[in-house]
């Protein structure tokens, strides 16, 4: 079965974590701080860079930071993993759904109308890794005296103008295991600002300021050195990882028949492909899910339901009405098979699955009508 997602571990991660499990310092230590060096330096090109335990994680302290609470709203996209908005949630704020473009983005052209005397920030999400139009939402931004923090969970090293994603605000990165780059589980929040930077530290450690001294509520969300040492590794080799995803996705975009293949990103580098989802019309999903199976191709569904689908956000006073085009991409997309690890052989075997799935469907239009 060709895999949607395939983690690649090899002996220099091994390697990595031995060297952490016999150093005797398995807990947040010396490659924790290599780790957020690293990254602030390599994928986010930001100042700092601090370290949490996943990217839930990561999305808490964030806006815990900015200072958002009960009585606040945040505006962001209903058509997310349900990390983002439900963190919002948790911290006793509202989130705001605005919908999507067709590319799966937050829409900056109705982002505007959302906001309220309550807006405290806005909360865009990379969904898939293409680099939402953050030229666009920083102006609302600026002109709202609102700041961005930008769910990059799934957008590691994706870049439009010569500007990371992560580098617009705050930010919020996971390292989840299907990620482009893991450390098993883990997180990462990333900033110019030393200030904010000190604040997240604080958050994710007890809201100490100093061993033994709390001045705020914190949490432990603290990563182990373990984990750390594998994500130096997989942050070396990101590029290895990601550059084979923009090849096989150009690859699947010539090839691929009978359905819509993903808009082109604007620039080559703002999109990481960490999912490459088509999208396929007319209630026919499921049966394109199964024939692929039957064909050795798994695929996934990214995401099935809008947030204010979810039981937890129905009571909340949501309209369901109001994102059309969230919506209809909730019953249109399919993930195919896009990550480093494929071979041609499999790219052609997932092409060949779709078209051939494409070519029975021609085949029932074309067959004559049984005469009654
Ligand atoms: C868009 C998005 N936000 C947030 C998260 C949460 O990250 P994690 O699973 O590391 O907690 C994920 C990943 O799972 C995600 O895809």
């Amino acid at each position: 079965m060709i895999r949607i997602a395939q983690p690649d571990i090899g002996e220099a991660e091994r390697d990595a974590v031995m060297r952490v499990l016999e150093s005797g310092q398995i807990a947040s230590g010396p490659r924790v701080r290599e780790l957020e060096e690293a990254f602030a330096r390599d994928v986010s090109h930001t100042r700092e860079a601090i370290a949490v335990s996943n990217g839930t994680a990561a999305l808490h302290v964030a806006l815990l930071a900015h200072d958002v609470g009960p009585g606040h709203e945040v505006v962001t996209t209903p058509f997310t993993f349900q990390a983002t908005a439900n963190m919002v949630l948790a911290i006793g704020a509202r989130p705001v759904f605005v919908d999507v473009r067709e590319d799966g983005n937050i829409d900056p052209a109705l982002v505007e109308a959302a906001i309220t005397p309550r807006t405290k920030a806005l909360l865009p999400v990379h969904l898939y890794g293409r680099l939402c139009e953050m030229e666009a939402l920083c102006d609302i931004a600026r002109r709202h005296n609102l700041p961005i923090i930008e769910d990059s969970a799934q957008a590691h090293g994706a870049e439009v103008a010569g500007k990371r994603a992560g580098n617009f605000g705050t930010a919020c990165f996971s390292f989840y295991a299907t990620k482009n780059m893991t450390s098993g589980e883990g997180g990462m929040v990333t900033t110019d600002d030393p200030q904010l930077a000190a604040r997240l530290r604080r958050l994710r450690s007890h809201g100490e300021s100093e061993r033994y001294s709390s001045i705020e509520v914190g949490f432990n969300y603290r990563m182990t050195d373990i984990a750390a040492a594998i994500g130096l590794v997989q942050l070396d080799r990101l590029g290895e990882f990601t550059e084979p995803r923009r090849v096989n996705a150009a690859y699947l975009s010539e090839k691929l028949r009978g359905v819509a293949v993903p808009p082109e990103p604007v620039e080559p580098l703002g999109h990481v492909w960490h999912q490459y989802a088509v999208r396929v019309p007319d209630g026919r999903r499921n049966e394109l899910i199964a024939w692929l199976r039957e064909r050795g191709v798994e695929s996934a569904v990214h995401y099935p339901r809008i947030l204010p689908d979810h039981p937890l956000y129905q009571g909340l006073g949501y309209d369901g009405d109001a994102y059309p085009v969230a919506r209809r991409l909730a019953s249109e997309v399919l993930s195919l098979p896009v990550h480093h690890r494929l071979s041609r052989a499999d790219l052609d075997q997932v092409v060949d699955a779709v078209n051939s799935w494409a070519e029975s469907l021609e085949a029932l239009k074309q067959a004559p009508a049984v005469q009654s």
